[in-house]
């Protein structure tokens, strides 16, 4: 086989649908945040970013760049092993005491990423749990459609945050047969929320487990910021919150929280918590204090709710397409893949704006969007700039407004 061919032949036919990633070259820069330096053709331009998960700017923290600085001072750059093999750090433990304090849960456990942590899970529940059924919300991400693929449970998908589907499915078994609910609460390209309460009352009467994907939420919702689930009252109910440390947290890593036996099953038993190097003590100390810090500034939440909910007016005052959405998430449609990447250029060479277009297969063809995520530190100017921004860019390419606005 002419392997190098092969390549070249599917990359080009990403291409040719509009769906190629390119990356932008960005170094973003402390005290500037959301600003940032965009290499490209051998220059340097000053931009501004509208669609980073670090949705608060806590990367940019000074109580987190301290602990980060620190822990490094102190401890070193790296773990020095897995988990098992000396790279349980101190830092480790008080993360993971914080994170289950934070959630109300006995324990909490972390991974290299929200990712593996959803992978892990899910692989270890699906394949050591005999003849569990897993019940999987049809929008659920990758992370845990790969987990619950791999388990080789049995699977049942049910309609995005439609209980009454997930009731009927879950009405096929047996109460005592072992089940696991597998749902989100933020979903992170069309900003939509699940009904908790009753996806979780649903579980109960089924005698289902309930796993939940708070990786959008967590740090932004709920007064003390655990997310959609504190937010609502039902934390306590939830057996497994799975979160990100990559995110709203501004770090990187992924956990989960729950009780103090099933933590330590899936510690026992998970090969993508055992056979890996652990995060680095700088990183756990970076991701406690950006939590401790979180934990006691509502003020930064509300903030972000305001800018979220002024860029989604505005926009559509203007007739720029705001798909319905009840979170922080702003996705713009264009509904096209080319039309999109398009518009993505133009908004960063013409604007200095930087969103990344989201295509196929993150989102379905013909719904191809913007997603712009405004943070508290997007003040008043950059919005101003933003908005005029995407007037121009959908009056350039001629993209479909809601309404015809008066220009
Ligand atoms: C819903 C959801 N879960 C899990 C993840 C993975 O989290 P991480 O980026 O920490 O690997 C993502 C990442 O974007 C996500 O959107």
């Amino acid at each position: 086989m002419d392997y190098e061919a092969y390549f070249a032949e599917r990359l080009d036919a990403l291409k040719r649908e509009g769906n190629y990633r390119v990356f932008a070259d960005l170094e973003r820069k402390v005290g500037a945040f959301p600003r940032a330096a965009n290499h490209a053709d051998g220059e340097v331009r000053d931009i501004t970013i509208w669609c980073s998960n670090d949705y608060l700017g806590m990367g940019m923290h000074p109580e987190v760049r301290g602990a980060m600085c620190d822990a490094i001072n102190a401890s070193g750059a790296g773990a020095g092993g897995t988990r098992n093999i000396s790279g349980t750090t101190h830092y480790h433990v008080l993360l993971e005491d914080e994170l289950a304090s934070w959630h109300g849960k006995e324990a909490a456990l972390t991974f290299t990423s929200g990712y593996v942590a959803n992978l892990t899970t899910l692989m270890t529940l699906g394949a050591q749990i005999p003849d569990v059924v897993l019940f999987s919300d049809e929008l659920n991400h990758n992370s845990m459609i790969e987990g619950i693929r791999h388990s080789r449970a049995a699977k049942k998908i049910w309609k995005h945050n439609d209980v009454e589907h997930l009731a009927k499915l879950l009405a096929e078994y047996p109460k005592d047969h072992p089940k696991v609910v597998i749902f989100e609460s933020v979903y992170s390209m069309d900003g939509d929320i699940a009904p908790l309460d009753e996806i979780v009352s649903c579980a109960e009467e089924y005698g289902a487990m309930t796993f939940l994907d708070e990786v959008h939420a967590v740090g932004m919702y709920g007064t003390r910021g655990s997310g959609v689930a504190e937010r609502d009252g039902v934390a306590h109910r939830i057996d497994i919150i799975q979160g990100t440390m990559g995110k709203a947290i501004g770090v990187v890593g992924g956990y989960i929280a729950g009780s103090a036996r099933m933590v330590d099953f899936v510690r026992s038993f998970g090969a993508g918590f055992i056979f890996t190097t652990s995060l680095p003590p700088a990183v756990a100390a970076g991701a406690r204090a950006s939590v401790r810090w979180l934990k006691e500034h509502d003020e930064v939440r509300v903030r972000h709710q305001e800018r979220a909910a002024t860029a989604k007016r505005r926009l559509l005052e203007r007739g720029i397409p705001v798909m319905p959405s009840v979170s922080h998430i702003v996705p713009v449609l264009v509904g096209d893949a080319t039309l999109c990447k398009q518009a993505s250029d133009l908004l960063l060479t013409r604007h200095a704006i930087y969103v990344q277009p989201i295509n196929y297969p993150t989102v379905p063809k013909g719904t191809e969007r913007l997603r712009i995520t405004p943070t508290p530190l997007h003040d008043d100017a950059a919005m101003d700039h933003l908005v005029e921004a995407l007037c121009d860019v959908w009056q350039t390419l001629g993209i479909q407004r809601v309404q015809q606005a008066a220009e």
